[in-house]
């Protein structure tokens, strides 16, 4: 198993939105890799949050790279906007692109990373002719649209058969996991090959951000040592 160093990502989903600035200053001071943003539409999800004015402003309060997540139908009508906007890497929800291939390859000759994303209910079979086109596969351990739901355990499979793939193509994808990610789940998740963890609750809901990124951060790299003795063992 070739998973890259882990990243940790807090969703604002979490946040306290009337101090984002501050909230954002602390996450950053507090150790994290990637600002995961969350745009629901209220049609693709049954939940609305923001849009590409708010990722401007997030943008303005931080210097780390934001992972954009586009819960919305036709997401191809806004990418570029949410580019403009600051976003480094753009995630598309494979169930919301009738032309996926078009839009991976839309968002990259914009100028950003591409990350095509996972419903719980989609096989990973959804990435087959796109898998070497992306930067990144964000598999869902939730059903998308709100914070605080419980990871779904079913969905370690899915991230094991994924990261096979990405390391007998020998790409350089990043394969991150989104819902439920705790220091309770995250070493499963590392385990079976992401290396990538977006975590709201996790972060936001705890007294001590910096507290709460280093266990993650240490949970999901115990997770990796874990799985790669354990492949040593059986080679
Ligand atoms: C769910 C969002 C997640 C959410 C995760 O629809 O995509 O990014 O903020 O929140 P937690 O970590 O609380 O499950
Ligand atoms: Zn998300």
């Amino acid at each position: 198993m070739s998973a890259q160093t882990p990243l940790i990502a807090p969703s604002i989903l979490s946040a306290d939105f009337a101090r984002l600035g501050e909230e954002l200053r602390a996450v950053e001071r507090a150790g994290a890799d990637w600002i995961h943003v969350d745009v629901m539409d209220g049609r693709f999800v049954p939940n609305l949050t923001l849009g590409p004015v708010v990722v401007e402003a997030v943008k303005r309060s931080t210097a780390l790279p934001l992972d954009v997540h586009l819960m919305i139908v036709e997401p191809e009508r806004y990418v570029q906007d949410f580019i403009r906007a600051g976003a480094t890497t753009v995630g598309v929800q494979a169930e919301a692109c009738i032309h996926l291939h078009r839009t991976v390859a839309q968002i990259k000759e914009a100028g950003a990373r591409a990350s095509v994303v996972l419903n719980p209910a989609t096989p990973a079979d959804a990435l087959e002719y796109v898998l070497a086109d992306v930067d990144q596969v964000l598999v869902m351990t939730v059903n998308p649209g709100f914070g605080g739901q419980h990871f779904i355990e079913g969905m370690l499979h899915k991230i094991t058969r994924i990261r096979r793939w990405i390391d007998e193509r020998g790409l350089g994808v990043r394969l991150e996991v989104d819902g439920g990610v705790s220091a309770a789940t995250i070493g499963r998740a590392s385990a079976a090959g992401a290396d990538t963890f977006v975590a709201g609750t996790a972060v936001f809901g705890a007294k001590d951000y910096a507290k709460a990124i280093q266990e993650l951060r240490e949970s999901a790299e115990r997770g990796q040592h874990d799985a790669s003795s354990r492949a040593r063992a059986t080679a």
